[in-house]
């Protein structure tokens, strides 16, 4: 097995009140095949070795679906590889000698906890305004994963992506048209709360694990207008 030495710096950052800086660690073993979790691992396993602090991050299924794992990757949420989790990146762009970077996902909503693992409650406190069940129904049927990373990858920090493909799979799961409308103003709001304004940039696509498509933002200004103006937008053939 090909393997190459890496100097990876992390952020470390001990608790939510407490200053972070980059630490810079040696791994003289890395491979083609080794993911950012399992970099972040050996990492791990040298500091045990010497009895210090491990890096703390959020380690989930490793399968790309739970969507806890996300961390930044040379600038990226999740990492350089397209649309896929930070425990499915690979370092095969990495070369002997290189730098790597590894920092949380960085968005106001998602305060970081500690090292690499930051608080993503904002996400579920805009979910659970479509109640729980529905919304996670709801995402589930889009395939997303509430990993936040598109959150992390706006300027803005919007988290127009994750609101639009709530909002695009409700309807159907809502009884009437006022229960939509009830759901659909209640996510708005917390939306709003949380997350920052979306200008289309679409860096969100570009990183999201589950591929989901730029037409979700849509849904967004979509839901706005309905609930405006119910009698003009009401009668639409398929009722979405
Ligand atoms: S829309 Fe994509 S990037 Fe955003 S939370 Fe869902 S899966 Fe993650
Ligand atoms: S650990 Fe579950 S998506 Fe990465």
């Amino acid at each position: 097995m090909t393997t190459f030495a890496l100097t990876v710096d992390v952020w470390r950052q001990p608790s939510p009140d407490e200053p972070g800086d980059f630490v810079a660690y040696d791994v003289p073993d890395a491979s083609p095949e080794m993911t950012v979790l399992e970099l972040i691992d050996r990492i791990n396993e040298q500091l045990a070795a010497t009895g210090a602090d491990p890096i703390a991050y959020d380690d989930g299924c490793r399968e790309g679906v739970c969507g806890k794992c996300g961390v930044t990757v040379d600038g990226v949420a999740h990492g350089p590889e397209r649309n896929a989790a930070s425990c499915m990146q690979h370092l095969g762009a990495y070369r002997d000698g290189d730098r790597v970077r590894i920092e949380p996902l960085r968005a106001a909503s998602f305060p970081v906890k500690q090292d690499l693992s930051v608080d993503k409650k904002a996400l579920r406190r805009v979910a659970k305004e479509a109640k729980f069940p529905v919304a996670m129904k709801a995402l589930n049927t889009a395939g997303c994963i509430s990993c936040g990373a598109c959150v992390a990858s706006c300027p803005n920090g919007s988290g127009q992506l994750f609101v639009g493909t709530l909002l695009k799979e409700l309807p159907p799961l809502a009884r009437d048209d006022d229960e939509r409308r009830e759901r659909s103003a209640k996510v708005l709001a917390a939306s709003e709360d949380e997350f920052g304004p979306c200008s289309l940039l679409g860096d969100c696509v570009e990183v999201c694990p589950a591929g989901l498509p730029v037409e979700n933002l849509s849904a967004v200004a979509r839901e706005n207008l309905r609930n405006r103006f119910p009698r003009r937008t009401q009668d639409t053939p398929t009722g979405r």
